[in-house]
């Protein structure tokens, strides 16, 4: 019995590690299209056609319950794959809902109409196609009235963490911290919009100063699946966990496991 979790690449590990310490009973069957990697320099069409692929495998595997733990991917597949029709007793959820729920101090299922929240200026770091999908904000515009979002697409960080050059990382990161600045000298919260960054949370964190909450994604997600696994016990799927690779499975497990400091081994998917 396992959930699905979906990457293109490595990110997503940070959402299925934040899922494993919140869920120690749950086995989950890990998915990482690093073949196809990084998602968010392609176009919609693109990311969903590949999305599709990747959770219509992992259904097959016999996971129920696929989370896309990629921003560029619910971005641009998630409402698509919805809205297609799922099979009976299969279902994919996102990775926004939670972070804004959490923004905006709503809790799960809040449909009340939107109103002014705690912050009015929130800077959202997130790859090329998620910030030219404007979804973040859209979801946003459903729950809070009255915040300014300045986002900053953050080219080259995903490549550059896929690759392990964590120096490269790090220096791109302060500087689409500080072009994020010269538009947003203050922001009160920042967003890690994309599941690749908090392996890069301090570098992000330092760069913005103390003063500034950044919210990223692994334990905001884990919580609220461990919410929905409540309310659909019966979301658990019959496959096995594990982790699988489109990309060369030798190479992924060194990274996986340089990134997670513990031993991670991918097989071919
Ligand atoms: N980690 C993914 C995200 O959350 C995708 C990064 C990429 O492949 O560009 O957006």
């Amino acid at each position: 019995m396992a959930v699905g979790i979906f990457d293109s690449g490595l990110g997503g590990l940070t959402v299925l590690s934040a899922a494993q310490k919140r869920l120690p009973d749950v086995d989950f069957l890990y998915f990482g299209d690093n073949a196809h990697a990084p998602y968010g320099v392609r176009d919609a069409d693109d990311v969903y056609d590949l999305t599709v692929s990747a959770v219509h495998k992992m259904w097959d595997l016999g996971c129920d319950l696929v989370i896309l733990a990629c921003n560029t991917a619910s971005a641009a597949a998630l409402r698509r794959i919805q809205e297609g029709g799922l099979p009976k007793g299969k279902r994919v959820l996102g990775v926004f809902v939670p972070l804004i729920e959490a923004l905006t101090e709503r809790q799960w299922g809040d449909n009340s109409p939107p109103r002014e929240v705690g912050v009015q200026h929130v800077a959202l770091f997130a790859t090329p196609a998620t910030v030219s999908s404007r979804a973040f904000q859209r979801e946003l515009a459903f729950r809070a009235i009255g915040v300014d979002v300045e986002a900053q697409s953050c080219g080259g960080v995903v490549d550059a963490i896929e690759d392990g050059d964590l120096i490269l990382a790090e220096a791109l990161v302060r500087s689409h911290v500080d072009a994020l600045k010269r538009k947003m000298p203050e922001p009160e919260a920042a967003i890690l919009g994309c599941t690749h960054y908090p392996l890069m949370e301090q570098t992000f964190q330092d760069a913005l100063g103390q003063d500034v909450k950044v919210f990223s994604q692994g334990t905001l997600v884990a919580d609220s699946l461990a919410d929905y696994l409540e309310r659909h016990p019966d979301m658990l799927g019959s496959g096995d966990g594990g982790y699988v690779t489109t990309g060369d499975p030798a190479r992924v497990s060194d990274r996986a496991t340089q990134f997670l400091r513990r031993q991670i081994t991918f097989r071919s998917a």
